[in-house]
């Protein structure tokens, strides 16, 4: 395995992106504030980026999944981490790395919604919707990419390349 020669996204593209992103989000919660729920560990580096173009108050709690295949059934998601403060009647925005399949996705946003907050919403840096495999609505994205598997800027393959800060393709 090898990565690109060159990124997918580079770094300056990245922060483009994310202060557009910023600029929408806080637009969309002007007067409110927010929870910002990010998804361990590869949403990490762009949840720190993110939160500093945010002009709305906001708390910041953490969310882990882990999906394993189960003896039986596939696609067990396990959520080991979970947010510390009740989520009740707040404004929660799940901000995550990347949505492949969405079973991740659709797990975290099911558990969250249990908890009755007042609004909640997905902001995800890459989206592959060609992956999806159950119809996931995702309010924020900020770059829509083919199936490629990608790593840098949080995303990793097998906990390698978190630290780069451009996205490069992982090449066989
Ligand atoms: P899901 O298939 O949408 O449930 O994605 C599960 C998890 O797989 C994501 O949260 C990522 O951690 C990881 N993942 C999926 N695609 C990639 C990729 O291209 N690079 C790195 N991690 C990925």
């Amino acid at each position: 395995m090898r990565l690109s020669d060159r990124p997918l996204l580079t770094a300056a593209e990245i922060q483009a992106r994310v202060a557009v992103l910023g600029k929408s989000i806080s637009e969309e919660y002007r007067g409110k504030e927010l929870t910002v729920v990010a998804v361990l560990k590869g949403g990490v580096v762009f949840v720190s980026d993110l939160i500093r173009q945010l002009q709305v108050p906001l708390t910041l709690e953490f969310i882990r999944a882990r999906s394993y295949q189960g003896h039986l059934s596939q696609g067990i998601v396990e959520l080991p981490v979970l947010p510390e403060q009740p989520l009740r009647g707040c404004h929660v925005l799940v901000v995550e790395d990347i949505v492949d399949t969405g079973r991740t996705t659709a797990a975290i946003l099911d558990r969250l919604a249990a908890e009755q907050p007042a609004s909640l919403a997905l902001c995800c840096l890459l989206d592959k919707p060609a992956r999806h495999i159950a119809p996931i609505r995702i309010q924020f994205v900020g770059f829509t990419i083919d199936d490629h598997f990608v790593v840098g800027y949080g995303l990793d393959y097998h906990e390698r390349y978190r630290e780069l800060p451009a996205i490069y393709v992982l090449q066989e």
